[in-house]
């Protein structure tokens, strides 16, 4: 039975994702802030969360991510960021993730085809940026699109058969997104799960360090 690890597997999008999968017969293992403690603002938490890991998962997906971090939501205008806010934006988008690719490898096969898929989001494309706004949230996620195609290009040397990726999940009703959409241009979380899973294991090592949507289109950095 194939077998994945789902970080964030609280959030909207990760606890679809672990049913998604659970229907189609993998073994699945959640870890998230609420049912494990791992905080990304507590980074020694994230170690002592992924220690209690054996053996290795045939994919790995990161779906944690904040757009709303304490009452601090995304700004309209850059004359709106504050220091802190935009901390509190690389802390959980970006340097959390980062310590986990740090010790994904030991997570991952060496001698077969494996999937690394980290939630990232569109508006951290700078090439796709034509509104402005929502600044630091946009810096933190293309801050995380450098980091998963640097740990890529790394973890390629130890681990050849690996796709190591960001991903889009499209607009998805999530509690991160219900302040922010109107339902007619967004999607279930289940539905968008299955298109995910659909997405994330149909790549390959060729498809390594890439960016792509939820439609398995890349997406431009
Ligand atoms: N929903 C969308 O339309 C959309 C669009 C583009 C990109 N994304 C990305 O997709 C990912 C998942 O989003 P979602 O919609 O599923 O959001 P969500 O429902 O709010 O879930 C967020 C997940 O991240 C975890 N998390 C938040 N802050 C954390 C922290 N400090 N330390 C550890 N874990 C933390 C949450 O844990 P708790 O349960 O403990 O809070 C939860 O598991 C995010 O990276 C988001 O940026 C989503």
């Amino acid at each position: 039975m194939k077998k994945i690890l789902i970080i964030g597997s609280s959030g909207g999008i990760g606890a679809a994702l672990e049913q998604a999968y659970l229907r189609k017969g993998w073994e699945c293992k959640g870890l998230s802030r609420q049912t494990h403690g791992i905080d990304f603002t507590q980074p020694e938490t994230i170690p002592s969360a992924l220690s209690l890991l054996n053996g290795t998962f045939d994919t790995v997906i990161i779906a944690t991510g904040a757009l709303t971090i304490g009452r601090v939501g995304p700004e309209k205008t850059i004359r709106a960021i504050t220091g802190h806010g935009m901390a509190d934006q690389m802390q959980v988008n970006a340097i959390g993730p980062a310590l986990i690719l740090s010790q994904v490898g030991r997570l991952l096969p060496r001698d077969r085809q494996a999937r690394v898929a980290v939630l990232s989001a569109r508006v951290g494309s700078i090439g796709d940026n034509r509104l402005g706004g929502w600044i630091s949230y946009r810096a933190a996620k293309a801050a995380l699109n450098q980091i998963v195609h640097t740990s890529a290009i790394e973890l390629a040397r130890s681990h050849p058969l690996l796709a190591c990726f960001s991903l889009h999940p499209g607009t998805v009703e999530t509690p991160l997104t219900k302040p922010f959409v109107a339902n007619q241009n967004s999607r279930p979380a289940l539905e968008a799960a299955v298109m995910l899973h659909n997405v994330i294991e149909g790549r390959n090592a060729k498809d390594t360090g890439k960016f792509f949507d939820q439609n398995g289109v890349l997406v431009p950095w």
